[in-house]
């Protein structure tokens, strides 16, 4: 990902998102607040397409990263399909105006309510993850006297070496067919009347920084294309692609990638489908946020910041790091051991322990960076919290693309 050209970033001292000083930004609408740049959003898209150019994969962005409808929207606007896992994720996408043609559906619990739905619509792919989810498709099929398009999800049994609870590609995990299993599915298809069989698909984990795991991935679906004897319209390719949370981090190669991909599709003639979520979003939002009090001990000092675990809860789920930055720089360092937190209830509810930082008050704003993906999308209302709003910002224009929700009405 081009590092150059970012469009979050201090100007004079000042953090901006596009051409809005967050500043400006904390004085308009109430902490905590998610907030967006339309244009880094476009760039990751363009850089990704750019670098894929040759082999123009579907790109089928991952709702579940973040599944705002105005972002959707503009997504759909740049070209882009959805991989959804959910009826809502599905509906959500439609409503967007992205093609039922350009959505590929995942999951390994996928209820019999959320494939009628699926199947009238019509979509690309429904992407089977048991033996017992094929039979009920064709039998749903069958009865709506329909023909449905389907991948089956390989599970190839690979070490992703990225966080254990983001892994889904090895056998401990309960995503897709086994290699045998797969094989044995395949042989099985000529009694599933009303399925017509279209794609392999794969999703080893997500936020992988190397390639290695992508490369021995392809080798195995080239060997499973191999023994199956299928010639797959699509393979699908899942998401993955990590990105730098924090400097130091080397950004995921995509050219290394795309190198890997386009050899692959040399040799098995295959449309790909990429479904990135976190390469699109991800350093595309922060979380506005303000200081309610600091407390100091022996130990710490204690940050209390008025966003908490229900509002970002990563750190807390995934011991993830997204740095804290304040959203005007002064030259006062403090050197302590500073804890910044969250409000909720929880020894957990914690974001970030530095042990050097600017000079920082009670009521000061701050910003958690980062958090474009799988940010807003796992937000909760834990402590009965309301959920944040949510800004997007496009060059000078700064659109409520959600609501701050209203704790009257969740009551
Ligand atoms: C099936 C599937 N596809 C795509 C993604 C998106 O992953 P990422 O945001 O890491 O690109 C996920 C998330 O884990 C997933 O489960």
């Amino acid at each position: 990902m081009d590092k150059k050209i970012q469009f979050l970033k201090y100007k004079n001292g000042l953090f901006y998102v596009d051409n809005s000083s967050v500043d400006k930004l904390s004085r308009k609408f109430k902490t905590p607040f998610y907030c967006y740049s339309l244009s880094q959003i476009k760039l990751n898209l363009n850089n990704f397409k750019n670098c894929f150019n040759k082999i123009k994969p579907l790109i089928c962005f991952s709702v579940k990263s973040n599944s705002n409808l105005e972002i959707l929207k503009n997504l759909n606007r740049e070209g882009c399909g959805a991989d959804v896992v959910s009826i809502g994720e599905l509906k959500i996408a439609l409503k967007a105006g992205i093609n039922p043609k350009k959505i590929v559906f995942s999951g390994v619990g996928k209820t019999e309510e959320e494939l009628i739905f699926a199947i009238k619509k019509k979509i690309l792919l429904i992407n089977i993850e048991s033996e017992s989810e094929a039979k009920l498709i064709n039998k749903i099929s069958k009865k709506n006297s329909v023909t449905t398009s389907v991948g089956i999800r390989l599970n190839p049994n690979i070490s992703s070496g990225t966080n254990k609870k983001i892994s889904t590609g090895s056998s401990e995990n309960k995503f897709g067919l086994t290699e045998n299993n797969f094989l044995r599915l395949i042989k099985e298809f000529q009694n599933f009347k009303n399925l017509s069989l279209q794609g392999l698909s794969v999703h080893i984990g997500s936020q992988i920084l190397r390639i290695e795991p992508f490369k021995k991935t392809l080798k195995i679906l080239e060997r499973v294309i191999r023994k199956s004897k299928i010639k797959f319209k699509y393979v699908d390719l899942g998401g993955g692609m990590g990105i730098s949370y924090e400097n130091k981090i080397k950004n995921f190669d995509l050219k290394k990638y795309n190198n890997l991909v386009e050899k692959f599709v040399a040799k098995k003639r295959c449309k790909i489908i990429f479904e990135p979520g976190r390469l699109i979003v991800g350093n595309a939002g922060i979380l506005i946020t303000k200081i309610t009090y600091i407390k100091n001990t022996n130990k710490k000092n204690f940050v209390i910041l008025d966003s908490g675990m229900n509002d970002l809860i990563r750190p807390a789920l995934y011991n993830s790091k997204h740095l804290i930055l304040p959203i005007k720089k002064n030259k006062k360092i403090i050197r302590k051991n500073i804890e910044f937190v969250g409000p909720c209830c929880e020894s957990s509810d914690k974001f970030l322990t530095v042990k050097k930082y600017q000079k920082i008050k009670e009521k000061d704003f701050l910003l958690i960076s980062d958090v474009g993906s799988y940010g807003m999308s796992l937000a909760s209302n834990y402590c009965f919290r309301p959920r944040a709003a949510e800004i997007l910002v496009n060059k000078s224009n700064i659109k409520l693309i959600r609501r701050r929700e209203n704790l009257d009405k969740l009551i």
